[in-house]
């Protein structure tokens, strides 16, 4: 997914276009100086950025502006046109931000601006932050904190020898063998130098003294805080049952899961993937890229039935099955050998290489032995902190209030763990914003992406506008009615538009998008 530079396209904005060319709220294309930017009129001001997203170089002229920022079609990073900066996860470096001047009746794009956005974080922020686990929400965090200017001590912490890293990719590129590991950690080393953020690894949290104010670390090192953010994230789930424990049997979370699942596939000739979730079956794509016979057990009739649907779920099947995928549906392992894996209908299929992803399980007993407030998660509020003052939560283990829907969620995707580091880490100083972003996630299978927003579980009815076999489509999922969620192939725009609306509470604009 991720591309290379934006080839250039549109006018040499260094020449200038007519003022009148660009309409208010509009984006237009162009470049400058070699690099693609784009031109957007806000007001009565014009604005001209970076057009290729920092995340995966997504075309940013084919997003969305909504107020101030530019979202970007694939995975809904936002941009802030005035500043250049990343006002929304997944994206974390700045696009570069471009001057402009207007002569007469035309509007030029002149020379790169590279005056840094400084801020002043509120006078009563605390004296020194740590955040416990250093993945997505973690990371997410520590930017946040220094973007707004915080000068305090930062400590992130973290369980694995390696620093935060994209998790994501985890099953996708690089597991494919199409992302080279240079591509993997979040941040480099210098990163924290220059920023400051002391980064202890391989050096687990084992207990919090809310009240004391500190954490002791694996290695008997006791650290104090002003304020603390919990972000430790989810394990993955190992079924247990005969030979779950055999050292070809691969759970996938870590680089390191990923990178024994790359080592094992090549001597490997057949793959076994348990489980028909996302990461099972981004994982059976990948092996498949690389040349393995891949099974996959799924316990549904149609995989991904509980969160897509039955067409969607079919489709996505049928993906699978044209690029050489066998599917086991409607029936689980029973045991595994050395050289196979035993299913409960009886059938034994030839495995040299297993991979587990039956899904994960919040990691919650630091909060819990902490005397944290935790149901299904840890319990935050609107402004995700926890049942103790100064001690925040985010990303996979936090049960959030969402606005949009009445109800308390606590969701496993990338975004909203970066987006919730980001929110935890600003009302860690003190700016108290509430938690408002309509979930989202996307999931990448072959060449077609799955993009996905709202919060489906429990929805009762769905409705395809489009064509899913055309790839072409956008599925909706209603409860009570109500248009809950939207899952979408190919319309990313509109994919834009759906969350721009159910982040209003739009929900006449909602159905709309929904039906075109
Ligand atoms: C292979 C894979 C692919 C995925 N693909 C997608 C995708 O395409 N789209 C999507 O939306 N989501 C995807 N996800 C889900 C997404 O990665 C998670 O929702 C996200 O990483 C959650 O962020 P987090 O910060 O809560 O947890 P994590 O990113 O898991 O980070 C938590 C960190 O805390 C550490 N930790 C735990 N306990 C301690 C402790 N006591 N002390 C110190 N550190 C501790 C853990 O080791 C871990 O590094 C994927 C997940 C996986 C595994
Ligand atoms: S490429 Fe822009 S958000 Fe991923």
């Amino acid at each position: 997914m991720a591309g290379g530079a934006a080839e250039l396209k549109g006018p040499d904005l260094t020449k200038g276009v007519a003022c009148a060319s660009v309409e208010d709220g509009e984006v237009l294309l162009g470049h400058a100086n070699g690099e693609a930017v784009v031109l957007v009129k806000r007001g009565e001001s014009f604005f001209a950025i970076g057009a290729t997203c920092t995340h995966y170089s997504g075309p940013l002229a084919e997003g969305l502006l909504v107020g101030d920022a530019l979202h970007c079609p694939w995975h809904h990073a936002a941009f802030d046109v005035r500043t250049g900066e990343p006002v929304r996860a997944p994206a974390l470096n700045n696009v570069p931000r471009w001057k402009t001047e207007v002569r007469g009746e035309n509007i030029f794009v002149t020379s790169k601006d590279e005056t840094p956005t400084s801020r002043t974080p509120p006078r009563d922020a605390p004296a020194s932050m740590v955040i416990i686990g250093a993945g997505a929400a973690g990371q997410a965090a520590v930017e946040a904190l220094r973007r707004e200017g915080y000068a305090g001590k930062v400590t992130l912490i973290g369980r694995e020898k390696e620093g935060p890293v994209d998790r994501p990719n985890l099953s996708k590129d690089y597991l494919a063998g199409n992302a080279p590991e240079e591509w993997i950690p979040l941040r480099g080393p210098e990163w924290y130098a220059e920023n400051k953020v002391e980064l202890v690894l391989n050096n687990p949290v084992t207990s919090i003294d809310a009240k004391g104010k500190s954490v002791s670390l694996a290695d008997g090192k006791k650290l104090e805080f002003g304020a603390l953010i919990l972000a430790t994230g989810a394990d993955p789930v190992r079924l247990k049952l005969p030979g779950s424990e055999l050292p070809h049997v691969h759970l996938l979370r870590t680089l390191t899961d990923s990178r024994s699942i790359i080592a094992a596939a090549k001597s490997a000739k057949r793959a076994v993937v348990i489980g028909s979730s996302f990461i099972g079956l981004e994982a059976a794509a990948s092996l498949r890229t690389r040349g393995l016979e891949v099974h996959v057990v799924g316990m549904d009739a149609v995989p991904l039935q509980k969160v897509l649907g039955d067409a969607l779920g079919t489709f996505v099947q049928k993906l699978h099955e044209e690029h050489g995928v066998v599917f086991h549906l409607g029936t689980g392992p029973k045991a595994i050998t050395a050289d196979s894996v035993e299913l409960n209908n009886g059938q034994k299929l030839a495995a040299d290489l297993v991979v587990m992803g039956v899904g994960v399980r919040p990691n919650v007993e630091l909060a819990e032995k902490a005397g944290l407030a935790c149901d299904n998660g840890v319990v935050v509020d609107e402004h995700l902190q926890t049942s103790a003052p100064g001690i925040f939560a985010a990303g996979d283990i936090a049960r959030w209030p969402d606005p949009h829907t009445g109800k308390k969620v606590r969701i496993e995707h990338w975004v909203v763990a970066e987006r919730q580091g980001q929110a935890a880490a600003r009302n860690a100083l003190g700016m108290k914003k509430r938690f408002d972003a309509v979930p989202f996630f996307w999931s990448q299978h072959y060449d077609v992406p799955i993009n996905y927003i709202g919060v489906g579980a429990g929805w009762d009815a769905v409705e395809v506008s489009g064509n899913i076999a055309d790839r072409n489509c956008i599925v909706s999922y209603r409860a009570d009615g109500k248009i809950v969620a939207c899952a979408s192939i190919y319309r990313d725009k509109e994919s834009l538009e759906l969350e721009a609306a159910m982040e209003r509470d739009d929900a006449k604009t909602v159905e709309r998008i929904a039906k075109s």
